[in-house]
């Protein structure tokens, strides 16, 4: 092993890389829209029995897949292709460009972050106004593409600096300092927000399942979210579970990593839905949901600035974080191919790829605005084909290519131990996840798709 490669000393430095891959805008900006994109409550039961099933068993197969070959996903699938021989070897690839355009459209809504960050900042020392922020800020968003790419490629270029000077650990001291501080802040503006009179409806909305609201697409965006937000599919979870020291139970790391981000899911629905909810002009099946409504509840507010503030700085650290992660798995493996090239060189030369691949989505709206697909935006598309199919497929894939190239012993080992409960029985599941539900599910989210755009 090379000498700068970093190794998990502690179980607690692998969960703050995994957990904060995990957490991100996924959590806190996707699902509350497609939650109100996908009628709700049914939704809601929808998703998390996905995530706590197939989401957990795929997360549990890549943690796996990392540890037992010691490698970043391209070279574990090489290895695996060597093995069985099948072209598996093509999967670490479509995970990587998968990668590389994730992380493009990633940076363009973390830009948005920034944005609403500089406005509450500006507010705060009186340059601007708050009741700006919330009337005009967005529109000026949308309008300009060039101003979007710019805030994009600002969020790039520190992540690549941060991965190119390998600098993370200085990030993360802050991020571990700040976490705590963004949590508190969710809670009381979760409480907040629940003390709004439009809080009995947003409980029924969010926990009264009414399973006609569910369309022919929702078990494809519920499986591509749970995807997405537990980072699956992407070859982030192999390259970090590379390094775990040996008695680590990658079930019990599994699963605490999907319920933790579930959970924070749900508390982002419970922040969102009640403001949204109390003012009838916002539309709760909109990508802008988060942006139009936390200025409009801060503005409300007393110190509205302040907190505006501290929360689209967290947001964005998060973000910023969950990018780090994203690139520096681009650059792990190929690290593993070009071991002779520099740290920095692949870190700039993946950048830049994928600030060029950024020009894409950032201008969808306006210089592509014309690209329409179904009535839908180049980064409508994007979130679509690249989140709801493309990632279950490979997480899929990738899940599949472990559990089939080694043996039983070697992943019953890695299951089953005397210091966890039930840990045999959860074995004989997740075996059954893996080889039947998980396949099922996917190609019934395909048959319904087809029928959709059939009838
Ligand atoms: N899981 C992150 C989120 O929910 C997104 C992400 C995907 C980050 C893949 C890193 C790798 O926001």
């Amino acid at each position: 092993m090379a000498a700068h490669t970093p190794r998990w000393t502690s179980k607690f430095g692998f969960y703050l890389i995994a957990v904060g891959s995990a957490f991100g805008l996924g959590n806190l900006w996707r699902f509350p829209y497609i939650v109100g994109e996908n009628g709700g409550g049914a939704f809601i039961i929808l998703y998390v029995l996905l995530s706590i099933t197939v989401g957990c068993a795929l997360l549990i197969a890549e943690l796996m897949l990392g540890k037992t070959t010691h490698s970043s996903l391209l070279k574990a699938t090489r290895l695996i292709s060597n093995k069985v021989k099948l072209p598996t070897h093509w999967l670490g690839r479509v995970a990587m460009a998968l990668s590389f355009l994730v992380l493009a459209y990633y940076s363009v809504i973390s830009g948005w972050v920034i944005h609403f960050f500089t406005q509450f900042l500006m507010s705060l020392v009186k340059i601007g106004d708050l009741s700006q922020v919330e009337s005009q800020s967005l529109s000026v968003l949308i309008g300009n593409g060039w101003l979007q790419f710019l805030l994009a490629s600002v969020h790039i270029v520190i992540s690549i600096v941060v991965v190119a000077q390998g600098v993370k650990e200085g990030l993360e001291k802050w991020l571990t300092r700040l976490m705590p501080i963004f949590a508190a802040l969710v809670v009381i503006l979760v409480v907040r927000a629940m003390s709004l009179p439009s809080r009995g409806d947003v409980l029924r909305f969010l926990f009264y399942p009414d399973f006609t609201k569910l369309t022919l697409n929702s078990l494809s965006y519920a499986i591509g979210h749970v995807c997405f937000t537990l980072s699956i599919g992407f070859g982030t979870i192999v390259t970090f579970s590379r390094y775990l020291e040996d008695e680590v139970h990658l079930p019990t790391i599994g699963f605490r990593i999907t319920a933790l981000d579930t959970v924070v899911s749900l508390v982002a629905a419970l922040l969102i839905f009640p403001i949204a909810f109390q003012s009838s002009s916002l539309p709760v099946t909109d990508p802008m949901l988060l942006f139009e409504a936390l200025p409009k509840f801060f503005n409300q507010m007393k110190g509205g600035e302040f907190f505006g503030l501290i929360f689209f700085l967290c947001l964005w650290l998060a973000a910023l974080n969950a990018s780090i992660g994203l690139l520096e798995t681009l650059v792990a493996n190929l690290k593993d191919f070009y071991p002779h090239m520099k740290r920095p060189v692949l870190s700039w030369a993946s950048g830049g790829l994928v600030l060029f691949l950024t020009l894409i989505p950032a201008l969808s709206g306006t210089v592509f605005k014309n690209f329409r697909l179904h009535d839908l935006s180049i980064l409508q598309v994007m979130d679509v084909v690249i989140i709801n199919w493309a990632l279950p497929f490979s997480a899929f894939l990738i899940g599949l290519s472990f559990y089939y190239s080694f043996d039983e012993q070697v992943k019953s080992k890695l299951f089953i131990s005397n210091k966890v409960i039930a840990s045999e029985k959860l074995y004989a599941d997740w075996n059954f996840l893996i080889k039947y539900v998980t396949p099922s599910v996917l190609i019934l989210a395909l048959v319904l798709q087809v029928i959709r755009l059939l009838v």
